[in-house]
């Protein structure tokens, strides 16, 4: 049979209008039918802006991340009394939450432990792990994980963190030191925290800080920023569209990159493992070594692919979040000169010259924590992190509906000024015992709380600890734009829009 195509053209060309009008005559029967639901009703009574029927609150999105910071802050201060406000992406609701006790419920719940869908960017790259996964597949990993992240295990890395923080000092000294030139301290730190976490997850020296041309760090920051990207256009949110972008196939090739390298870690350290000769015995076992240990209830191993999966979550969560917080530290005490030679003097009473600082040196550092705290409280480094509603859960007056994608807010909840008066100043002192005491612990949530909080909490502190303190005895900080004029912007964690600039001058007290 011919098809004759010109017959069939204009039969089709009638069926438009039809076809057009059937599509939108359903939309607006769903979208009435959606109207007349309890779930409707109860996210409409929630505060937020007065929103367009279908469309929802995208006609008040800014065009870029650092203007959607300034939007949640602006409307999370116009509803401060209820601690809870919603942003509605065309008829789908994001509540965002930021009082301690609204805080408090959702995250002591052993319930609400789902994360929502919007960490779907991840998912290529992460898999299920840790940080991605949920329900009894999380309860399992996590079970298994904890242990690998006690103090007893983490002490040992300290001497990997000491060796990178004395190169990461080392290069300053020479390439910046004394020299009266401006330049961005996020980058060399970001190279620095990477090389650590390369090593203490997976034992590998990847040399990032010294060289930085490996194929593996290449593909770790495209991943990064083509993922981040990928949030910025909900057509994104469609594999099959995504997939077949440049940006998608950029990401992909790159993800496989990072797995490849991941898995052949994984096969070396195995095979080494059982011939008995694990180069990595001793005191300097990777998160690798302790992931091929461990062992569910019924004593079954991961697969290579489960550790891959949790070596990717390290590699992510572990370095561009403490890169972020010692970045944002760094700012905040060359801004407050006085505030940086306190801690300078603490840290010359407990270090002294010596070049290697001791687990039991970073217990002592109570003022350099104190800063940490502070700076973590003024630029939480993940700004907001999401849970899927397990059940309906109310809030005061309000009740959201189960399913409903829930964001902690953090940025919020750390600029309470009935909690933190004047909250944009850089003060440590709120960190003392007695201060902390006076508020409730769900007011400052950095690393989360409850069940799903920061596993890698422990490690971070000490990492930025190290660093921190070689640096402050190292060298005078100078910040180069005042706190007011900083540009952040929210993208996978806190990140400065023109990196951190500063002025670097050595202090030769020794
Ligand atoms: C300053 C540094 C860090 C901060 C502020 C931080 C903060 C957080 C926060 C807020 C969460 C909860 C996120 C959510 O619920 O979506 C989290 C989860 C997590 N963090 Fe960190 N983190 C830091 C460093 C690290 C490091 C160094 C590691 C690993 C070596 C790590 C590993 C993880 C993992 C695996 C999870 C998922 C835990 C779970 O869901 O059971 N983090 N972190």
């Amino acid at each position: 049979m011919r098809l004759d195509t010109m017959s069939v053209l204009p039969n089709i060309v009638t069926w438009i209008p039809w076809t057009l009008t059937a599509a939108i005559t359903s939309l607006i029967a769903c979208y009435l039918l959606w109207k007349t639901t309890r779930n409707k009703r109860l996210i409409d009574q929630i505060p937020g802006y007065v929103d367009w029927p279908l469309i929802g609150d995208i006609l008040h999105f800014p065009p870029n991340l650092e203007g959607m910071r300034k939007l949640l802050i602006a409307e999370s201060e116009k509803v401060r009394d209820k601690g809870l406000f919603k942003l509605k992406i065309l008829e789908m609701p994001w509540i965002f939450i930021f009082s301690p006790g609204n805080v408090e419920k959702l995250l002591s719940s052993n319930k609400h432990i789902e994360k929502s869908w919007e960490y779907y960017p991840l998912y290529p790259w992460l898999g299920r792990g840790l940080l991605t996964s949920s329900g009894d597949a999380w309860r399992a990993r996590r079970h298994m994980l904890t242990p690998s992240f006690h103090f007893s295990i983490l002490k040992d890395f300290s001497g990997s963190i000491n060796d990178h923080a004395g190169f990461l000092v080392d290069k300053l000294r020479r390439e910046h030191c004394d020299t009266g030139e401006q330049f961005d301290i996020f980058s060399p730190i970001t190279l620095s925290t990477l090389d650590i976490i390369c090593s203490t997850a997976m034992g590998v020296d990847i040399g990032a800080l010294d060289r930085g041309d490996s194929e593996y760090i290449k593909a770790l920051f495209v991943i990064k920023e083509v993922t981040a990207m990928r949030t910025r256009n909900p057509l994104n949110t469609f594999d099959f569209f995504y997939n077949n972008t440049r940006n998608g196939r950029k990401c992909n090739h790159s993800i496989q990159i990072v797995h490849d390298f991941a898995y052949k870690v994984i096969r070396e350290k195995r095979s080494l493992k059982e011939a008995g000769e694990g180069p990595s015995q001793g005191n300097r076992r990777p998160f690798l070594d302790l992931l091929l240990d461990c062992r569910d209830e019924h004593g079954n191993p991961l697969t290579d692919k489960e550790i891959r999966e949790e070596v990717d979550t390290f590699m992510f969560e572990g370095h561009d979040t403490t890169a972020s917080a010692i970045s944002f530290t760094i700012f905040l005490l060359g801004a407050h000169q006085d505030i940086q030679k306190q801690c300078q003097a603490e840290l010359d009473e407990i270090i002294g010259s010596s070049l290697s600082i001791s687990n039991a040196d970073l217990s002592k550092m109570t003022y350099l924590d104190w800063c940490i705290k502070e700076a973590l409280r003024i630029f939480p480094t993940v700004p907001f992190f999401g849970r899927k509603l397990k059940e309906e859960i109310t809030f005061g007056d309000y009740s959201v509906p189960k399913g409903t994608a829930i964001f902690l807010h953090t940025t919020s909840l750390h600029r309470d000024p009935a909690i933190f008066p004047e909250p944009e100043k850089f003060d440590p002192t709120r960190f003392s015992p007695e201060n902390c005491l006076k508020r409730s612990p769900f007011a400052y949530v950095p690393f989360s709380a409850g069940p799903r909080n920061c596993i890698g909490q422990k490690f971070a502190m000490m990492e930025l600890k190290v660093i921190l303190a070689k640096m402050l005895t190292a060298f005078n900080i100078e910040s180069v734009v005042k706190q007011a004029d900083l540009r952040v912007e929210d993208a996978l964690v806190l990140q400065p829009c023109d990196g951190i600039k500063i002025k670097l001058t050595s202090r030769n007290v020794y």
